[in-house]
């Protein structure tokens, strides 16, 4: 079976820029941690997301989900190819930002787990790639319920 990091039918590389370049549009005055995202979906579209933070702390919302609830919000039976998160401090991308456990879950409802691929990036040459199964192994999913 073709490992799934290794998956190449869409362009990697716009993903990741598109995150990198929505990065400046992070409201997130209280943690200073910046953070875009940018998935793409099965209809073709790609939608980008920032964190947009909010005074009762617990009212934050992350990238990631601002992304994919945009892209839901315009097909709500699309499903998830693949998403590409970028973050850091002010701005600054150093390290590797990777998806909350409530961002893996959300995309659990929206994705096949092993066909939708997370990318972590630090630039359009330095990130690291895996399936959602591998972030999120024996989730709970819409089939679960019957
Ligand atoms: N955050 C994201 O937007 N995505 C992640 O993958 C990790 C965390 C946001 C939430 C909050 O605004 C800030 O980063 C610090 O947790």
């Amino acid at each position: 079976m073709e490992s799934y990091t290794e998956r190449n039918d869409y362009d990697r590389s716009k993903l990741i820029k598109a995150a990198l370049e929505v990065l400046p549009r992070s409201y997130a005055p209280y943690s200073h941690f910046n953070v875009g995202a940018a998935v793409l979906m099965d209809n073709g579209e790609m939608y980008t997301g920032v964190n947009i933070e909010n005074a009762a702390y617990s009212a934050t919302i992350c990238a990631e989900r601002t992304a994919i609830f945009k892209a839901i919000a315009a097909d709500k039976n699309a499903k998830i190819v693949a998403l590409a998160v970028v973050g850091g401090k002010d701005y600054t991308v150093t390290d590797y930002c990777v998806p909350c456990g409530i961002c893996r879950q959300v995309m659990r409802e929206f994705a096949e787990p092993d066909h939708m691929q997370v990318i972590v990036a630090k630039s359009v040459t330095d990130y690291k790639a895996m399936s959602l199964a591998e972030l999120l192994p024996m989730s709970f999913g819409p089939n679960m319920l019957g």
